[in-house]
């Protein structure tokens, strides 16, 4: 490299780690649902599994599944099957909706992907979904909303590859998360339960069970931190 070049590489450096750091500067403003853009994605790599792991605000599902396929062809070329359960003490008999879409590869969408899921026996609410950003191998930030002017109707979801993540890189995803995006909150998002009782034991249909379950992980997360 020449001096010249060399000087200019260090200057496009310093630009560069500048922008880093400004990036995560105290000042910066985290940026609303309806004005992010979803980001350009490479499908085959965006494929594949994905577990729920924290989610803004508490919803009453959880052993929540992502499984994201997608096929060669131009028009909904992506299936995506969520399985879930809703019940505490029946885990572990969980249920799958299930969408088609049609997603351009490596094309940012500025509107997000506004589907609904066929959730038998119906179909749930028309949802604007944005993937915020992923690495694709271990964790993706989505947001989404019903409305677009009403952001009490907004969330934010981490998922990842893993079923369970460890507290620090959890508590890392969520400190990245909320200083670039509104709807993620640092180190106190509400924990999907991913563990064992996803397949366990136990006796009754109640969502407030869900809910009271979704607050009880919460707090353990909250105590074990
Ligand atoms: C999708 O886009 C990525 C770049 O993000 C590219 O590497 C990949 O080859 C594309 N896949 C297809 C099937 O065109
Ligand atoms: C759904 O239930 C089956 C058992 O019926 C279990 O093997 C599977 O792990 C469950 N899926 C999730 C996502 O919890
Ligand atoms: C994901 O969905 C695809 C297509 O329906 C299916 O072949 C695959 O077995 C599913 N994976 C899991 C783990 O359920
Ligand atoms: C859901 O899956 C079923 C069975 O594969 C399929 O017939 C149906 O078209 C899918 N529905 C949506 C909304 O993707
Ligand atoms: C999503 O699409 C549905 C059906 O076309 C529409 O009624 C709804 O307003 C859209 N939602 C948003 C937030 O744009
Ligand atoms: C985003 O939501 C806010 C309310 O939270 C609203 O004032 C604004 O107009 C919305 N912007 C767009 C582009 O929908
Ligand atoms: C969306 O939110 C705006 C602002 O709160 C409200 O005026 C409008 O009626 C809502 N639209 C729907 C379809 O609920
Ligand atoms: C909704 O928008 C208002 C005004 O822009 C903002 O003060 C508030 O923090 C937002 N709420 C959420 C949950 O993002
Ligand atoms: C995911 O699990 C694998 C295997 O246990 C582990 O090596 C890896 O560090 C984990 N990644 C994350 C981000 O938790
Ligand atoms: C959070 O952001 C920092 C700085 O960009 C990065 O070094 C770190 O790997 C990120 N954490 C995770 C879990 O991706
Ligand atoms: C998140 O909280 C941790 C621990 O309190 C702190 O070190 C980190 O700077 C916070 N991140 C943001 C973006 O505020």
């Amino acid at each position: 490299m020449t001096a010249r070049g060399a000087t200019w590489a260090l200057g496009l450096l310093c630009c560069l780690l500048l922008g880093a750091a400004s990036g995560q500067d105290a000042g910066a403003v985290p940026v609303a649902c309806n004005v992010s853009s979803s980001m350009a994605l490479d499908l085959a790599k965006f494929a594949g599994i994905w577990w729920e792991i924290v989610r803004q605000p508490v919803g009453s599902n959880f052993c929540t599944q992502i499984n994201v396929t997608v096929l060669n062809q131009a028009t909904d070329n992506v299936l995506i099957d969520t399985t879930y359960s809703n019940t505490l003490l029946y885990p572990w008999v969980n249920q799958t909706m299930n969408a088609t879409l049609t997603v351009p590869n490596d094309t940012a969408a500025a509107d997000g992907y506004n589907f609904t899921y066929w959730n038998p026996p119906s179909y749930t609410p028309y949802t604007v979904f944005k993937v915020l950003d992923t690495d694709y191998s271990n964790y993706a930030f989505i947001c989404g909303y019903t409305n677009a002017t009403d952001n009490s109707t907004a969330f934010g979801v981490v998922i990842a590859r893993n079923r369970t993540l460890s507290t620090a890189y959890l508590d890392s995803l969520e400190s990245n998360s909320s200083a670039l995006y509104q709807n993620f909150a640092n180190g106190s998002m509400t924990l999907i339960t991913q563990d064992q009782t996803c397949v366990g034991n136990g006796a009754d249909p109640s969502t407030a069970f869900a809910v009271f379950y979704a607050v009880f992980a919460f707090v353990i997360y909250q105590l074990t931190k």
